[in-house]
């Protein structure tokens, strides 16, 4: 019989329904060495706390994280609020000696960032940064493709992240809402809330990013502060392109942004290599599609691999329904779930760690600076 996990969420937004589910379902489909038990939930508005407890079935509802914190019973603390307050509470949850869930980006800049690092490292507590798309099945699979040499020498990695949501003007920035507008909780615009999901499967996929050169656009330049009324400057980028060498020795293109209209949330990449060249689309994200160049000439084209065959080897699918079924977006948080829990029986950091996304916020951070300067920067 697995042992009980008391979890303490943060957050009860878009994240903190993701992680619930996974919480929720995660024993029922993996043999995880944890049942995760819902204990409290906590969010600004009390009376949405409590709804959200009553749904999902915690245990409790607070509207101050400090709480969750300080109870004794609580093991892990998952962290769903803007970016802005991911590190305090993560800081905070180290020193007690919490196990820690953390939504992506990890912080502000990389400096806050290392803090983080510092913090979760000195405790020795277990962590892991929710880069959620490293866990859909096609995607784990390409990455078994590349481990497995059988792109060869990798030329090429490019990757775009498009939605459409901030085109009009009256888009208000700031508040509950709308916090990804202003960059006092942001941090930054499309590169640390799209881009950084790219770079952290890049990166997995393709090994460390060395140099960047970058532009970025906000087209809107005022908003009225949601909270406020005022109307204010808009510190995010609304658009960042880049390009980048890895350091393997491969060229990297990265697009994303908010203006992209008719894409709500197009996320793509496609991988080149000597021998074989590899493409996902969220859209479709349980398929792969392989290019082969050493197959028969007469038969040699773009293959669609269904990712739904255990049989064939296909990473997660033995723990979900029967070969040719797909499963979709939410399922990637119960494996991130699952893969935290059997870290975590052991004690040990489960990737992408702090450390991991420590690089990637270093690699935004250097998209940003060098977008400023219109100059070629180099990833510390
Ligand atoms: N992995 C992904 O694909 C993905 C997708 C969306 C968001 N995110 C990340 O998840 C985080 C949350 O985003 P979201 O879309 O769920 O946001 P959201 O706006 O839907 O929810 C935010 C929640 O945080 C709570 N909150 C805000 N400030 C708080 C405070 N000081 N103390 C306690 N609670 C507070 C709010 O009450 C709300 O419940 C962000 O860091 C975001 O970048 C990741």
């Amino acid at each position: 019989m697995a042992k009980t996990l008391n979890v303490g969420l943060i957050g009860y937004g878009f994240m903190g329904r993701t992680h619930s589910n996974a919480y929720r379902k995660v024993s029922h489909f993996f043999d995880v060495p944890y049942r995760p038990v819902l204990k409290v939930v906590c969010g600004l508005v009390e009376a949405e706390a409590r709804a959200f407890a009553e749904r999902w079935g915690y245990e409790s509802w607070c509207t101050d994280w400090r709480k969750v914190i300080d109870r004794k019973d609580i093991d892990v603390v998952d962290i769903c609020v803007p970016n802005n307050v991911h590190a305090e509470i993560a800081v905070a949850a180290a020193k007690a000696g919490k196990m820690i869930v953390c939504e992506k980006p990890l912080a502000l800049d990389s400096a806050q960032a290392a803090k983080m690092v510092e913090a979760v490292e000195k405790a020795k507590v277990p962590n892991i940064v929710s880069f959620n798309y490293r866990r859909v099945p096609a995607v784990t699979l390409a990455k078994r493709l590349i481990e497995e040499g059988r792109l060869g020498r990798i030329f090429h990695y490019r990757a775009n992240f498009l939605q459409d949501w901030t085109i009009s003007a009256d888009v208000p920035q700031g508040g509950m809402a709308t916090w990804r507008l202003d960059v006092k909780a942001a941090g930054s615009g499309v590169t640390g809330d799209l881009l950084a999901h790219c770079i952290d499967t890049a990166t997995w996929h393709n090994g460390p990013i060395t140099r960047v050169n970058a532009m970025t656009e906000t087209f809107i330049k005022e908003r009225k502060h949601a909270e406020t009324g005022k109307v204010e400057p808009v510190g995010i980028d609304d658009a960042c392109t880049f390009f980048c060498r890895f350091q393997n020795g491969s060229l990297g293109n990265f697009e994303s942004t908010r203006y992209a209209r008719g894409h709500k949330a197009l996320y793509t990449f496609e991988i080149n290599g000597e021998k074989a060249s590899i493409r996902w689309d969220l859209h479709d994200l349980h398929r792969l599609q392989w290019f082969d160049h050493r197959d028969e000439g007469k038969l040699r084209g773009w293959r669609s691999i269904h990712v739904t065959d255990h049989g064939g080897g296909h990473p997660y699918m033995d723990k979900w329904w029967v070969p040719g079924l797909q499963i979709g977006y939410a399922e990637t948080f119960v494996h991130q779930i699952a893969d935290f829990l059997a870290a975590a029986a052991k004690g040990e950091p489960c990737p992408p760690t702090f450390r991991d996304a420590l690089a990637t916020q270093k690699v935004c951070d250097a998209v940003l600076k060098s977008a400023k300067s219109g100059k070629w920067v180099e990833v510390k």
